[in-house]
């Protein structure tokens, strides 16, 4: 097998992530609209037809209790629950389920046949229902078919064809292994992880490290919970909800269990785990090898499940497929349950580590207790958790398709609020306000960074973030260091000012958002700066952003959205785990940036002048504010050695040799465009002689990009 180049030089910056962005992998074309075929579905018919999949056992792969139910509950749960919030990648978008290495991860054993039971509804609908939405609405009829009341569904999420390389599952190179790498000195689970097992969704089943310690198993439930944006309510009702359907199945350990579908032989078609113990299905059959239901009504929505955990005392023991569950000690639930294909074979009642862990800590045990007294509360709290587990990445409102999207706009959705006047539209107000932005006094540099520290909020993976809502204006945002608080502070009012004029002159309902002002006064700046090079150059300017208020803002979520490093302002965030050009190329990863788009932003961003703090490392020019193509032309130009300034080799200076004057400071998120061969190939176009007007036309386009990234209403 032949090596690529990351096997010749793995410390090499990884920039194929940004190669999805140059183009679809996919076989659909780029004009499809998905939101519009899915609008055309009969919803109600594709229920039905997941419904009798659902009631029909295949020989193949027999239904436990005649329903196929709880192993779909399982399916839709695993594709939404790998989402965290810290870049919101991960979840239940682009159907990554089966792509690698999701479809072969030890947790999601079996679901390769959850999905294959799936093909005839997916064939059928064909492109109008994406295996995405499939998946999390076969999670919601299956709810429903067994007594739940949903809260209710959108559709709206696109396959992807290809994995999402750019997420970040963890240092281990073993599976189902955990390191010291993931967790901090505090033994709290890293930030940008979501699960604290190689390979498994959260959490392991048996307990940390395989142990049934219930408090380890209690704090890692927490923490790893809390990275998915839910709370101890949320998280009990997600898990004691999910629990009371179904069984997990040990009949043997996993010895007897073929390769995962990535690594198993041409015959089995892409499904994997090939069973040998047994008949390989039905009683025999080997998922995560622990044994038994939870219950014994595992397909109703009752309260068997929170009741059995709650009133009676349950003690470990190793099950039949050699791992730690849990069992009551008196034996008051053996033989409590009926067998999965004969409900005269009685099955004894089981428990989790984690399951008792929730027992066992007293905060999560007081809303176990809340569910028992009061089981309305436990429905309502298990629909909403639900709900916003599998939508919690779909972004806005607008983006929710279908009949059943509840009325009800939920917090973690970032809500906008109507506009109640009439937007901006016409070019004589457009030029009315291009002309009151030019009294103001107000600088190319500020009000590019501004408009790029409003926009550039946003992220792909879970739709958040944006220029849209001006929530550049409101905590925590416009405290973030990133954004030198006190110019923000002070380039935000006097576009207040400018707004208050433009509105209080108008005698129609015309009237312009902060958000669109913001936009505006960016592009203006891009516009002068290049015709002060010399360029004439439009940035098309789409009105319509309206302001988000306090209220409409969950300040805290929005924590997670704060920049680490950006590149882009040459802000370079403190104790990186790895070097900052990572996580510039992360971030332009989330803006769905080529290399091209990244490479020209970055040297159009340095010659406006638009550091962070106002620095000039990078800054490779001797006229500021003036969009030339001198930060690439410099970069490359330059004979002498470059020499770092701090330890950690983040800061450079290059001196006259005869005046040892330093004549540029530089960090890597500058050197890197010299460095890199990739970057250098697509610097050396910009800075060549005939590269400029390419330059500012890319610039501006990129620019634009950006800043129209969250207009999911264009
Ligand atoms: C099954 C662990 C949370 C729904 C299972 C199984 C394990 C497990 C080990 C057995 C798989 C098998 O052997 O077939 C966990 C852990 C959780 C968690 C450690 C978090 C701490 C959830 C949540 C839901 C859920 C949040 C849904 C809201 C289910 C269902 C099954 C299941 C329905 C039964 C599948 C079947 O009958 O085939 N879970 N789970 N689980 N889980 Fe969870």
């Amino acid at each position: 097998m032949s090596k690529d180049n990351s096997d010749w030089w793995p410390n090499q910056l990884d920039l194929d992530v940004l190669d999805e962005h140059a183009g679809n992998p996919g076989p659909l074309e780029e004009e499809f609209d998905y939101a519009e075929a899915f609008e055309e579905l009969d919803l109600d018919a594709v229920k039905a037809d997941i419904e009798e999949v659902m009631t029909t056992s295949q020989d193949w792969w027999p239904a436990d209790y005649g329903t196929y139910g709880p192993l779909f509950i399982r399916m839709a749960w695993h594709s939404a629950g790998t989402y965290r919030t810290h870049d919101g990648r991960g979840g239940a978008a682009g159907g990554r389920q089966r792509l690698p290495p999701l479809n072969s991860w030890p947790d999601n054993v079996n679901l390769d046949k959850a999905r294959r039971l799936l093909w005839p509804v997916k064939q059928k609908y064909g492109r109008k229902l994406s295996w995405a939405d499939l998946i999390v609405l076969t999670g919601n009829v299956a709810l429903e078919s067994m007594g739940f009341e949903t809260f209710g569904f959108a559709g709206g999420r696109e396959d992807d064809f290809k994995p999402d390389d750019a997420v970040d599952w963890g240092p281990e190179d073993e599976w189902e292994s955990t390191s010291a790498e993931r967790f901090d000195e505090e033994g709290r689970l890293g930030e940008e992880l979501g699960n604290t097992v190689m390979g498994l969704i959260y959490v392991n089943p048996e307990g940390p490290n395989g142990e049934p310690d219930l408090e380890g198993s209690a704090a890692n439930i927490r923490d790893t919970f809390s990275h998915m944006a839910m709370n101890d309510k949320e998280t009990v009702a997600l898990i004691a909800g999910g629990h009371t359907f179904g069984k997990v199945h040990g009949a043997d350990d996993g010895d007897n269990l073929g390769p995962e579908p990535e690594d198993a032989p041409i015959d089995l078609q892409g499904l994997g785990w090939d069973n040998e113990f047994g008949e390989g299905k039905g009683p025999d059959t080997i998922t995560s090898g622990i044994e038994g239901p939870w219950n014994a009504t595992p397909t109703v929505w009752d309260l068997s499940y929170v009741n059995n955990l709650l009133s009676y005392e349950w003690e470990p023991e190793r099950g039949p497929g050699g791992a730690w569950q849990w069992t009551t000690k008196n034996d008051e639930l053996d033989d409590a349950a009926p067998g999965v294909q004969d409900p005269s074979d009685k099955e004894d009642v089981m428990m989790l580590t984690t399951d008792v862990a929730l027992k066992h800590d007293d905060d999560f045990r007081a809303v176990l207790e809340e569910f028992r007294d009061d089981p309305d509360e436990f429905q309502e709290s298990f629909a909403k958790a639900w709900y916003k587990l599998i939508h919690r990445d779909m972004g806005p409102p607008e983006r929710f398709l279908g009949p059943e999207v509840p009325e009800e706009t939920m917090l973690w959705q970032d809500p906008l609020p109507e506009a109640d006047y009439d937007v901006v539209v016409g070019e004589a107000e457009i030029a009315e306000l291009e002309e009151l932005i030019a009294e103001f006094d107000l600088s190319i540099s500020e009000r590019v960074k501004t408009a790029w520290a409003s926009a550039s909020t946003f992220r792909h993976s879970d739709k958040r973030g944006g220029a849209n809502g001006a929530r550049i204006r409101l905590e925590p945002q416009r405290s973030w260091e990133v954004n030198d608080p006190e110019e923000l502070a002070s380039v935000l009012e006097t576009y207040e000012e400018i707004q208050a004029e433009f509105n209080g002159l108008r005698d129609d309902d015309t009237r312009v958002s902060l958000a669109d002002l913001i936009v505006l006064g960016g592009n203006l700046a891009v516009e002068e700066a290049a015709a002060a090079a010399g360029h004439d150059v439009e940035v098309p300017f789409e009105p319509g952003r309206v302001d988000a208020t306090p209220e409409q803002t969950d300040a805290e979520s929005f924590e997670a959205l704060e920049p680490e490093v950006d590149a882009f302002r040459n802000y370079l965030g403190e104790d990186l785990p790895h070097e900052p050009e990572h996580e510039m190329v992360d971030r332009a990863e989330l803006l769905k940036l080529t290399v091209p788009e990244m490479t020209v932003l970055v040297g159009g961003m340095r010659v406006l002048d638009a550091n962070y703090d106002g620095s000039d490392r990078g800054v490779f020019t001797d006229e500021p504010e003036t969009l030339t193509n001198d930060f690439f032309a410099n970069l490359l130009d330059f004979d002498r050695d470059w020499v770092p300034v701090d330890d950690d080799e983040e800061v450079f200076e290059l001196r006259d040799p005869e005046t040892d004057e330093v004549d540029w400071t530089a960090t890597r998120l500058d050197l890197i465009f010299g460095s890199n061969s990739r970057l250098r190939a697509v610097a050396e176009v910009y800075g060549a002689a005939d590269g400029e007007e390419k330059f500012v036309q890319d610039f501006a386009d990129a620019w634009s990009k950006v800043m129209t990234l969250d207009r999911f209403d264009l």
